[in-house]
């Protein structure tokens, strides 16, 4: 059994973390961290736990040295202080938030503010969203987890990008994602009255994931590309929609882009290619580890629009932790994580 602990589980991805955890047949939860509710059980916070978990929340240090596995699910800016302490003591470190998903420290400090202050930490880390750098993440033991939106474009732009199917500088992408996204604390956006019954962007080509993306898309381009991303707040709990837009850089019909989806993910465990014809829909993808992908396209532009569905809290979050703690450890890659999405 592999013993696993998390710092930061009272958040929403932390306790998504919790209860994917508890049917994972490898690994135990060895303890959970919790400023806030230090000495209370998690089922006190979270009462959808009770019975079933009702360990007592701990300081981090007792989570870093009951565990083997360590997860960081906390604010930015906060995870280089547990990733030194868990290389020091040859722990494995998973990091949810955004401290080493990015490879040049220029753009953590434009977007973040903060700087790297150890350096090493982060050229030994990997970026790890695993159906593009699988090879590069087994072995590795600081893993900085992708964030939902990039995980939800990444995926679905890897295999037209790769393929030199669309014009790299025509990336637009809207993407819509439930109020999970932002987190446990209160703020006027995500208060019930100003987001329920209501729909809007926001960040509007500011948003913080935007130099993530960028990084993903130029890595498989192979060169620069820059893309317009412009998020939205969703009325429900779970689930990203991205609809991308790019024009084609040569004509080619719908079924030869299906096809090359398909050979692109065909034995990928957690990517579907919708049939032609449909549309990725995020009911269809909530409260599991599924990425779906549909394919269109605009044969009066020659634009591809490509819609990509995932749970913001599964793929974009915990499930995709736990999927890289299965590829770091040696288990097969969905142990844990092949519950069925439910029908409603
Ligand atoms: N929500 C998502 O859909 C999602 C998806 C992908 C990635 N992420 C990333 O995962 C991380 C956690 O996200 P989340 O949505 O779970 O956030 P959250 O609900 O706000 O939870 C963060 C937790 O961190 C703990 N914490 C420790 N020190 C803190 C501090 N100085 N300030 C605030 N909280 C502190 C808090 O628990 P205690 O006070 O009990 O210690 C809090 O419950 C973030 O980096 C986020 O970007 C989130």
């Amino acid at each position: 059994m592999i013993k696993v602990g998390i710092i930061g589980a009272t958040g929403y991805a932390g306790v998504e973390l919790v209860r994917l955890l508890l049917g994972h047949p490898q690994a135990q939860i060895a303890a959970v961290g919790s400023v806030s509710f230090e000495g209370k059980p998690i089922s006190e916070v979270y009462p959808n736990l009770a019975g079933l978990f009702d360990e007592v929340l701990v300081k981090d240090d007792e989570v870093l040295a009951r565990s083997d596995v360590v997860f960081a699910s906390l604010p930015h800016g906060l995870s280089e202080e547990y990733a030194a302490r868990c290389a020091e003591t040859g722990k494995i470190f998973i990091d949810l938030g955004a401290d080493f998903r990015l490879w040049a420290e220029e753009d953590y400090q434009e977007w973040y503010g903060l700087d790297y202050h150890r350096p090493e930490l982060h050229r030994a880390a990997v970026y790890a969203l695993p159906e593009l750098y699988r090879e590069r993440i087994r072995g590795e033991r600081i893993i900085g987890n992708p964030g939902c939106y990039p995980t939800s474009i990444g995926l679905g732009l890897y295999p037209a990008l790769k393929n030199g199917l669309i014009d790299p500088n025509s990336i637009i992408i809207d993407s819509k994602s439930g109020v999970t996204g932002a987190g446990r604390g209160l703020s006027q956006t995500t208060h019930y009255p100003d987001c329920n019954e209501a729909f809007s962007p926001y960040k509007v080509a500011s948003h913080r994931h935007t130099p993530e993306i960028e990084q993903t898309l130029s890595d498989i381009a192979g060169g620069p590309v820059k893309v317009t991303f412009v998020p939205h707040l969703l009325p429900v709990n779970r689930g990203i929609v991205s609809t991308i837009y790019a024009s084609l850089a040569q004509p080619v019909d719908l079924g030869e882009i299906h096809a090359l989806y398909e050979r692109a993910y065909a034995g990928e465990r957690f990517v579907r290619v919708c049939p032609e014809g449909a549309v990725a829909n995020l009911k269809n993808v909530r409260m599991s580890n599924y990425c779906d992908i549909s394919l269109h396209l605009d044969e009066r532009t020659g634009r591809l629009i490509v819609i990509s569905a995932i749970d913001n809290m599964v793929k974009g979050a915990a499930g995709q932790a736990i999927q890289n703690m299965n590829l770091v450890c040696g288990l097969p890659e969905e142990t844990g994580l092949t519950m069925a999405p439910p029908a409603f």
